[in-house]
């Protein structure tokens, strides 16, 4: 099996069965024939016939060649009692004390099972509207999103991963600006990542410069205007100084709303990639593209066949997951069966780019960006097409956008995940981010701390009598290849990280692989510490314009625990 030890450390520490004192009841070649076992059964319930152990033997096979892995959940609760295999949920939050503790509830069972949830906190009626029953006065989104993140926070110390949630306002909610703002204390709602919902009205108020009205939820009233401007700038203002709220493009999401008769999408799972229904999971999957590299003549080629065979396996696998997934709650069954969406993603991108001798921020990176993406988007539809043949398309498929076409087994197919956890065990780069640094540390839960090496940069100096120590401390130091003399010219253009790319360049990409995605896409674009507030303004219109369905940012250095650390040991 490829995978190295750091990926052990991870899988022993966080996915393998343990026993009552703690210890690990299974092997890391175990757990994957568990998750390969129980995956494979969903074959026997569409035909009696089937070849179960076959099926099982090539999941098994993909997975420890590390061509595809499946989210964390399944990893973790494949062929366990628990069988929540999912990591993206939506959760809807109605204007009353039931519904609000309700999807508390819900959320907190959803967590303890290692899912995320998204919520849209618009329809709750504004801060200081009346309460018709006591005659008082109404909390207000923000207020219950603060009980939501201390449930959150309660729950996390007991389960496998901590919980994480994403909470959604749209723009003409009469709270917006204090949503805005409600996480300039970066002590605050720390179990949430938070997005302004912007609508095309809005965007089109801040080109015109005018005023838009703010709905309260519950009367329907305008209860006030604001300048779209002031908004809009206020929102970068905030995301400048903290990184948060990231902004997604609600009316996007419901532009590509395969089943709108079942309802408008309103919010997406904890990291973005995924727009859902109320009560509507996904599971998730990525292809490893590192795996999908052939030697030629002239060095390295993306294997094209072989990335369209493992699309085929994966769509099979993920379909697969949907049949044996044992859902939370009877509604999350019952609407997750009826769209069947799925979201196969990729990631070591930036890695593979490394092996074609082609820069992340380039025309010919962007490039192979829609090169992979539109062969994973077009084989997936067709693998899809070919399960609804055997199995019948999703059972909401007459009511779909896709009626008129050829039946679908998955109302969608692809997403670009983050693959925190999953790139680390296949040893990649993530999704389809650039490498983040050539040589660094990473911490992990827990204070554990793991030091990676990027192993294509180090083969390079080596096969060029380059490597030495001293120098991989200099890249430690300084994260970055740009400025070191003693590394020529050609390989500081192909080995970037994130900060060496312009936050256009993130954009451009994100845009790339949008383009030929069903759902949407994980991408951060990185600012160095000193941009201003007109890059982020910026990044956000290019990010509109090129027809991203949202944008998250980070500022170097503005928020005071960051995942990754360059050149820290501690
Ligand atoms: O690599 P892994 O499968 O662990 O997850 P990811 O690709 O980094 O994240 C995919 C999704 O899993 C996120 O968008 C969340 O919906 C969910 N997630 C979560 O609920 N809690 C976490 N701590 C991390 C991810």
């Amino acid at each position: 099996m490829p995978i190295s030890e750091n990926a052990k450390a991870v899988l022993e520490k966080r996915y393998l069965i343990r026993d009552e004192n703690g210890q690990p009841t299974e092997t890391v070649d175990g757990l994957f024939h568990r998750v390969a076992d129980a995956i494979a059964q969903a074959d026997a319930v569409f035909d009696a016939g089937a070849d179960v152990a076959a099926t099982a033997q090539s999941f098994y096979e993909m997975m420890t060649g590390l061509e595809f892995l499946p989210n964390s959940p399944t990893l973790m609760n494949a062929g366990r009692p628990l069988g929540q295999l999912s990591a993206c949920f939506v959760l809807p939050v109605g204007d009353s004390m039931e519904e609000i503790f309700d999807a508390i509830k819900n959320a907190a069972l959803i967590h303890k099972s290692g899912g995320g949830t998204g919520f849209s906190f618009s329809r709750l009626r504004s801060r200081g509207s009346t309460v018709n029953s006591t005659g008082g006065v109404a909390s207000g989104p923000i207020s219950f999103m603060k009980v939501f993140n201390a449930a959150t926070e309660a729950v996390k110390q007991g389960g496998t991963r901590r919980g994480a949630n994403m909470g959604i306002l749209r723009v003409d909610h009469p709270d917006i600006m204090d949503f805005i703002t409600c996480k300039n204390d970066t002590r605050e709602i720390t179990n949430f990542n938070l997005s302004v919902g912007i609508t095309e009205a809005f965007m089109q108020a801040v080109e015109q410069n005018t005023d838009y009205p703010l709905v309260d939820p519950a009367s329907r009233q305008i209860t006030g205007r604001l300048s779209a401007r002031k908004v809009f700038e206020a929102i970068i203002q905030s995301a400048w100084q903290t990184g948060e709220p990231g902004i997604i493009f609600l009316d996007r999401l419901n532009r590509d709303n395969p089943v709108p008769s079942l309802g408008e999408i309103e919010s997406t799972n904890p990291c973005g990639e995924q727009p859902l229904l109320p009560y509507e999971a996904c599971n998730l999957g990525s292809i490893n593209l590192v795996r999908h590299l052939k030697k030629t003549d002239s060095g390295w080629a993306l294997d094209r066949d072989k990335l369209s065979d493992t699309v085929r396996k994966a769509v099979h696998f993920l379909d697969n997951v949907i049949e044996v997934n044992k859902y939370p709650l009877p509604e999350i069954d019952q609407m997750t069966r009826s769209t069947r969406k799925i979201g196969l993603g990729v990631m070591g991108f930036a890695d593979m780019l490394l092996y074609l001798g082609i820069p992340y921020n380039s025309e010919a990176g962007v490039e192979m960006g829609r090169t992979v993406m539109e062969l994973v988007e077009s084989v997936g539809h067709q693998a899809s097409q070919a399960l609804a043949a055997q199995r019948g398309a999703f059972p909401c498929f007459d009511q779909s956008v896709f009626r008129d076409a050829a039946p679908l087994r998955n109302a969608t197919v692809t997403t670009i995940a983050p693959t925190g956890t999953l790139s680390i065990i296949a040893g990649v780069s993530s999704g389809v981010e650039p490498v983040f640094a050539y040589a660094y540390i990473r911490n992990v839960m827990d204070n554990t701390h793991l030091i990676e090496a990027n192993g294509i940069l180090k083969d390079v100096l080596v096969s060029r009598g380059l490597y030495s120590e001293a120098l991989m401390q200099q890249i430690v130091e300084q994260g970055s290849l740009a400025h070191i003399a003693g590394i020529p010219e050609d390989i500081r253009r192909v080995f970037v990280c994130a900060h060496d790319v312009s936050p256009v360049w993130h954009v451009k990409m994100q845009a790339a692989f949008q383009t030929y995605t069903d759902n949407a896409v994980s991408k951060t674009v990185n600012f160095p510490n000193s941009a201003t507030q007109d890059d982020v303004r910026e990044v956000y219109e290019l990010a509109y314009r090129l027809g991203c369905k949202g944008t998250t940012i980070y500022r170097d250095g503005s928020r005071q625990e960051q995942v990754l650390n360059i050149g820290k040991v501690n």
